[in-house]
């Protein structure tokens, strides 16, 4: 990969000007940004190298590339005729997915032109309007959220029918159905299920749906023509070898301390077993409080909650990781309407023969296979480096891990007193 054209550093220094240069005359030439932040200044980091976060740090660890992350190979190269890469929506920086604050600094960088606003592939409407500065923002508040979106036709065979449609941006129909993801970490992956709805999930072969991914991104979001078994098969090996943590806690200091083992290098060696999360046990008796406060946190997750007969870790039950061994697919309430916020589209789902309505801001599963009683289910990610990804769910409806954690007491039923929850936000924090 060459560093071509205008540099990040300099777009971001000048970043203070550019809303006064930004509407006066517009660039020809598309600029040459084609990969996310940090990949325009550098080639690889170094494995375990932490990276900033409001929680402390995180970092990366490829076991492919070793001893470093590579950020120059198949995964950043555009395979497609748009400019955009994997890395373009997975950034090491940001937790393998993309936060709304890069894809903010991406479009001041770029004017709007950088490749993740190309071809109205991700703009609030279809045919929106991208001619001008001001209009890519305008069209562009969903990405700016950090979402992205998908178009997905309820299947031929179905068990119910989409009987009413509410969409802000007027684009979904009751046959034709449009709403915006956030993207899933490309690292530590454990469980087979692949997609937020299993859309690529090939069987219970992992690295069968994640080479079925990559084709389908190299044809679909970046619009190219089939890529070699070789090119997709170094994407799949290297997304594959991992892993990614959070490395230091503010309070806390490094997540491998006296006996922890926090960080990336654990949690890509982590084997896919049932299992508690066992990360900090050496934290019970700390003499730091802070440290003390992740392990009761780790103990909160794994054990049941009195008051809704639930555990976190009952769904999230891959030890150390936080996927579901059996790749299932959960409905915790994220889609409900009611959660939703002003910009979402609501479809109301209705099963055939017996009328029974579901309301629905994604219908996760259930709009992939067909079946009335698998919507508003979706993939129970890993919940490993969270704070390097904000915001959280398939829609982003938890801008932080208090939020999440609020959600789950609104959604599920969890009952925490506000010293459970600091725990469990600090648990979630340390990840
Ligand atoms: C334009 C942005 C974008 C680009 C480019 C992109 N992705 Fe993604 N990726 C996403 C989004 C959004 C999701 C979640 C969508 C969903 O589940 O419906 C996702 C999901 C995934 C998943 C599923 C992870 C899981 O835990 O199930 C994998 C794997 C993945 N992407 C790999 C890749 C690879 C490999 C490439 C390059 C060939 C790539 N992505 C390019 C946005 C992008
Ligand atoms: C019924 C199964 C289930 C239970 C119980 C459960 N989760 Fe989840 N969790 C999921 C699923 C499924 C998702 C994805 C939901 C979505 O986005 O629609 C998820 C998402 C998350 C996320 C967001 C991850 C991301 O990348 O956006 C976090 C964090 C999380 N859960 C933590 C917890 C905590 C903490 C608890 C206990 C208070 C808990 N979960 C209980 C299944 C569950």
């Amino acid at each position: 990969m060459s560093k071509q054209g205008v540099s990040a550093v300099t777009a971001i220094l000048s970043l203070g000007i550019v809303g006064a240069c930004v509407d006066t005359s517009e660039p020809e030439e598309v600029a040459a940004y084609e990969q996310g932040l940090l990949e325009e200044f550098v080639d690889a980091i170094p494995n375990n190298f932490p990276i900033p976060n409001s929680n402390g740090a995180a970092a990366s660890y490829s076991v492919t590339t070793a001893p470093r992350v590579a950020l120059d190979n198949e995964f950043f190269t555009p395979q497609g005729t748009n400019g955009r890469d994997c890395g373009s929506c997975h950034a090491a920086e940001d937790g393998w997915s993309i936060t709304p604050t890069t894809v903010t600094l991406m479009f001041l960088a770029s004017a709007g032109q950088d490749p993740l606003f190309a071809n109205n592939l991700d703009t609030d409407t279809p045919s929106c309007d991208m001619s001008t500065v001001a209009k890519r923002w305008n069209c562009t508040t969903m990405l700016r959220q950090g979402k992205f979106t998908r178009k997905v036709a309820p299947p031929a065979t179905r068990d119910y029918d989409v009987t009413a449609v509410s969409d802000p941006f007027g684009i979904s129909t009751t046959s034709s159905l449009w709403f915006f993801r956030r993207p899933l970490p490309t690292a530590n992956f454990k469980s087979h299920t692949v997609m937020w709805d299993g859309a690529n999930t090939v069987g219970t072969n992992l690295r069968d749906g994640l080479i079925k991914q990559a084709r389908g991104n190299v044809t679909g979001a970046q619009q190219g023509a089939p890529a070699s078994d070789a090119t997709i098969f170094a994407i799949v090996d290297y997304e594959m070898g991992i892993g990614h943590a959070q490395t230091h806690g503010i309070g806390t200091g490094t997540l491998q301390a006296q006996g922890a083992h926090g960080g990336p290098e654990a949690a890509v060696e982590q084997p896919l077993v049932a299992g508690r999360f066992d990360l900090f046990d050496a934290w019970k008796k700390a003499g730091s409080p802070h440290r003390r406060a992740v392990y009761r946190g780790q103990e909160i997750f794994n054990n049941v909650n009195a008051a809704s007969g639930r555990r976190c870790g009952g769904c999230h039950n891959a030890a150390n990781n936080g996927q579901n061994v059996a790749g299932t697919l959960f409905d915790v309430g994220a889609s409900n309407p009611e959660h939703a916020n002003a910009d979402m589209a609501v479809f109301t789902i209705t099963q055939r023969g017996t009328g029974v309505v579901k309301r629905s801001t994604d219908p996760g599963q259930g709009i992939r296979n067909g079946a009335f009683a698998d919507i508003n289910k979706f993939k129970t990610p890993n919940i490993r480096g969270l704070s390097a990804r904000a915001p959280y769910f398939h829609n982003g409806i938890a801008r932080t891990l208090r939020e999440v954690v609020e959600f789950y007491e609104e959604s599920l039923g969890f009952q925490f007193t506000a010293q459970e929850e600091d725990d469990l936000v600090a648990f979630l924090e340390a990840l």
